[in-house]
Order: C-alpha cells, then sequence, then structure tokens
C-alpha cells in the first residue's frame, strides 16, 4: 500500500480502558501508525489516567511507536519512569510551572524524541527558548483533559508556523521535527490540517465511538491529510473550501 505523508497516532483515551492491551492491538492492526498514550495526574488537567507502570505493561504488545502525551505537572520529577517504561517518544506541557529544558535535555540523552504541547490560548512564541531541543511540537486544538471536544479551527492554524520553530543545536543530533494535531482530528478536519502541513494527526474519540469502522477511519484521516497538503496553499494557508473544516 501506498505509504502516506500524514500519520496517525491512535490515542487509547476513549478506548475500552478494561483492556487496553487489546486496544491497542486493534488500533495498530487497523493502520494507526502509532499510540498516543494521554497520562493526567488531576492536577495539570480535571481529569486522571494511567502512568508509566501501565505504559511498561503495554510495551508487551510489540515494537511499535508510543507517544506519551504528558498533561502532569512534575514531568522532570516522572521523566525517569516514562522513559523506563519505553516511551519512544515523550511530549509534555509548556505551560508547567518547572524548569523545562534539563526534562528535554534527559529525554534527548535517553535517545527518545523530547516533545512539547501548547494549550489553545498558548502562544508558538512560547516555545522559544527551547527550539533546538525539541523533536516534536504538539498543537492542542482543544482543552487538553478529555476525549471527544470540539475542534479549534482557529487554533490549529498555528501548525504551519509552527514548522518554523526546530531548529537543531549545533554538534547535536537534528531533530525529527514533526508538528502533532491532538484534539478533534477527524474525518471532518484531517483536509484542513494536512493542508496547514502536519505530520501526525492524534485521533482519539472517533476511533472508538460506537459502530466505528477503525481501518476506515484511519485510512480517511491519512487519505485526507494527504489531500489537503496537496492543495496546501503555498504561503501555508488551506484552500477556502477546508477553512470551514471545523467539526460541526
Ligand atoms: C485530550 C487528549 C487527546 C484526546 C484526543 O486531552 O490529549 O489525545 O484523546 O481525543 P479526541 O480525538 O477525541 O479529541
Ligand atoms: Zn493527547
Amino acid at each position: 500500500m501506498a505509504g502516506h505523508r500524514a500519520i496517525v497516532s491512535a490515542s487509547i483515551l476513549d478506548s475500552d480502558l478494561s483492556n487496553l492491551s487489546r486496544e491497542c492491538r486493534k488500533a495498530l492492526k487497523a493502520g494507526s501508525d502509532r499510540i498516543h498514550l494521554d497520562v493526567m495526574d488531576g492536577h495539570f488537567v480535571p481529569n486522571i489516567t494511567f502512568g508509566p507502570a501501565i505504559i511498561k505493561r503495554l510495551r508487551k504488545i510489540g515494537k511499535q511507536p508510543f507517544d506519551a502525551h504528558l498533561m502532569i505537572s512534575e514531568p522532570g520529577r516522572y521523566m525517569d519512569q516514562f522513559i523506563d517504561a519505553g516511551c519512544d517518544s515523550i511530549t509534555f506541557h509548556v505551560e508547567v510551572e518547572e524548569p523545562i529544558e534539563p526534562t528535554l535535555l534527559k529525554i534527548r540523552k535517553a535517545g527518545r524524541l523530547a516533545g512539547l504541547a501548547i494549550k489553545p490560548a498558548t502562544p508558538l512564541s512560547a516555545l522559544d527558548p527551547y527550539r533546538d531541543l525539541l523533536d516534536i511540537i504538539m498543537v492542542m486544538t482543544v482543552e487538553p483533559g478529555f476525549g471527544g471536544q470540539k475542534f479549534m479551527a482557529d487554533v490549529a492554524r498555528k501548525i504551519d508556523p509552527a514548522h518554523q520553530v526546530f531548529r537543531d543545536r549545533p554538534g547535536e543530533r537534528p531533530s525529527r521535527r514533526e508538528v502533532h494535531v491532538d484534539g478533534g482530528a477527524n474525518r471532518d478536519t484531517a483536509e484542513y490540517c494536512g493542508g496547514l502541513g502536519v505530520d501526525v494527526l492524534v485521533a482519539g474519540s472517533t476511533l472508538w465511538k460506537k459502530g466505528a469502522d477503525i481501518e476506515q477511519e484511519i485510512k480517511l484521516i491519512k487519505s485526507l491529510a494527504d489531500k489537503g497538503y496537496r492543495h496546501r496553499r503555498p504561503a501555508g494557508e488551506p484552500s477556502k473550501k477546508h477553512t470551514a473544516g471545523e467539526a460541526e
């Protein structure tokens, strides 16, 4: 099958949490390129999910990439555990109130991809101090905490300029330079995000809703994102038709 430019990372937040390994396998078999793991501490966001111990056990399903998205107030305190759990990429929030650089350095030193996520109201300029330490920028198009929220199309406009944030630190390995969109990515919004040049679409509730054909959904999201990318404006503006691509 022809490769896609955009890839899907399936968020298991809204899957059957009583059988996570089965749900991860299901998503991967259906064509998800990665698993997106939403870690919430009930403090940084008003919800609690799972932590590194669960992720470590889920690693038994195979070698497919695990993207951890940490919505926790103290990522530095727990970073060794997430590295030990076998996360391939670890993204935490630029809004945390603790030093960010040492934690990014620790992730990179461990050979994992290091990322920062930004909430809808946070400007991209908040990432400037860390631009030469970033492999991933995760643009949140919903308020972090819950799946199934409405996609914020205006906020998604950060996707295109986010690509300009990356910069390599002399003497260090080049960054991977991935821009992820997280929140409300689905068949209605994928083409719009593709037009903005998104690399990874995090798909959550759309995959797990009753009656969804998960394979079909993933295929559609990737194809539509690719279509959006092919038709993008030179300046990165999405085509008119899809600026209205917000979820109804
Ligand atoms: C929300 C999480 C998302 C969520 C996405 O805080 O970070 O990863 O699972 O779910 P949907 O796709 O339903 O917006
Ligand atoms: Zn997430």
